[in-house]
């Protein structure tokens, strides 16, 4: 259990702002009962009054959703689905259910577009259905949800309890345990557990990433923090040129020699150590990197950790070398139930860290002594955006 690592925030001023007064009065507005009515009556408000009450019902109602989408994993409905259409009976037979509440089940699965109806009583995937079915990485999230439901069970127990005092800092217990400098284990079950969930969702954050930056120009890639090395598999399936070596806490870094080994890709350089402590390595042969990046990284660590890693990266770069920052970021626009509920929500529950906007990288890139930052755009910010920093 930790205090927040959050920024000091400004006070306000004392006489409220123009935008202070116009949220006020639009608030007065949209709680009168009779506004309420009257927008749903008028023709020409008819429309977006709907559209507000249906997207406040959906948080309203949203558990029940992620509920439904569980119970269809778990009872392996997707995965039946995904090979062929099955009648409600075969579902039912298949997954042990009474008929009733297959039926049920079904029905609120349709509602939300994860199976569709066909004629004679069966069922193939719906749109969301389909997305999903071979997504091993949000199936893997959806298992891994788990976790973090049991902590949100009781939201505000959960907030005054302080960071990392329920179920999923557990999981990410071996982590925590190398930041006091205790020793993690490779047998630790959280060890493996995590670093496999994260690889299960590397593919999709790695195509952001492949699509957006032009490696082509360098030369030596250091990945920190690179798990089990699945975002190095797909760098080195598009750009066998480059030189791969990955830092890892040594249980992890252990792993990932035998799973980089069984994919082939034995040339990886893999070091085990801990950024907090332990100096970067260099890349395969002793050779200086140009190229560093820290993927799905940042936001899992407090202002200070973070702040004395992009120092260290800063200080093993040569001049013109590049550092590439992809996570989620908060204030995302069209994104930000992503970066600030979930994620911000989230790494409370594992116990440190806290999403950040590019600016706030930006701002400890330029205090870490970097030259200049560019966004790139990425395909799904949501999935993670990119910020290259130049040394
Ligand atoms: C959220 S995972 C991301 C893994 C990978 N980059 C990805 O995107 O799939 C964070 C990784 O950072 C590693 N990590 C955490 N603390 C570390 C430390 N002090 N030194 C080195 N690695 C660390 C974890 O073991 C884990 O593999």
């Amino acid at each position: 259990m930790s205090l927040a690592d959050s920024p000091p925030r400004p006070s306000g001023p004392s006489q409220p702002g123009l935008r202070e007064r116009w949220l006020l009065w639009r608030n007065s507005w949209l709680a009168s009962p009779s506004f309420q009515r009257w927008s749903m009556r008028l023709p020409l408000l008819r429309g977006t009054a709907r559209r507000h009450a249906a997207s406040m019902f959906g948080v309203i109602t949203g558990f029940v959703y992620t509920k439904t989408l569980t119970a269809a994993v778990d009872l392996g409905i997707i995965a039946r689905l995904a090979r062929a259409p099955a009648s409600t009976a075969e579902l039912a037979a298949d997954s042990g259910l009474e008929l009733a509440a297959m039926q049920r089940l079904l029905a609120a699965a349709a509602a939300i577009d994860l199976v569709e109806a066909l004629p004679g009583d069966r069922y193939t995937l719906g749109q969301r259905g389909a997305a999903l079915a071979n997504n091993k990485g949000a199936l893997a999230m959806i298992e891994h949800h788990k976790l973090f439901y049991a902590d949100l069970a009781d939201p505000v127990a959960m907030l005054r309890t302080g960071r990392g005092g329920g179920a999923l800092a557990q999981f990410w217990s071996y982590a925590e345990a190398a930041g006091r400098g205790e020793p993690a284990s490779a047998a630790d079950p959280g060890t493996q557990a995590y670093s496999s969930l994260m690889a299960a969702s590397q593919p999709m954050v790695a195509e952001q990433v492949l699509d957006a930056f032009d490696f082509r120009k360098h030369t030596q890639l250091l990945d920190i923090g690179g798990g089990h090395g699945a975002f190095l598999a797909e760098v080195a399936a598009r750009h066998p040129h480059l030189g791969l070596a990955l830092f890892d806490l040594p249980p992890v870094a252990a792993a990932a020699r035998g799973v980089l080994a069984a994919r082939g890709l034995g040339q990886v350089a893999v070091h085990g150590g801990s950024f907090r402590d332990d100096p970067l390595p260099a890349g395969p042969g002793g050779r200086p990197v140009d190229l560093i990046s820290l993927v799905r990284i940042l936001h899992d660590h407090d202002d200070g950790v973070v702040q004395a890693l992009l120092a260290k990266a800063r200080a093993s770069l040569p001049p013109g070398g590049k550092l590439l920052i992809a996570e989620p970021m908060a204030g995302t626009s069209g994104a930000e139930a992503m970066g600030d509920a979930y994620f911000g929500l989230y790494l409370w529950a594992m116990g440190s860290g806290r999403p950040r906007t590019a600016e706030a990288y930006r701002a400890m890139l330029a205090a870490a002594g970097f030259r200049q930052v560019r966004e790139v755009r990425t395909a799904l910010p949501m999935v993670a955006r990119l910020l290259v920093a130049s040394a």
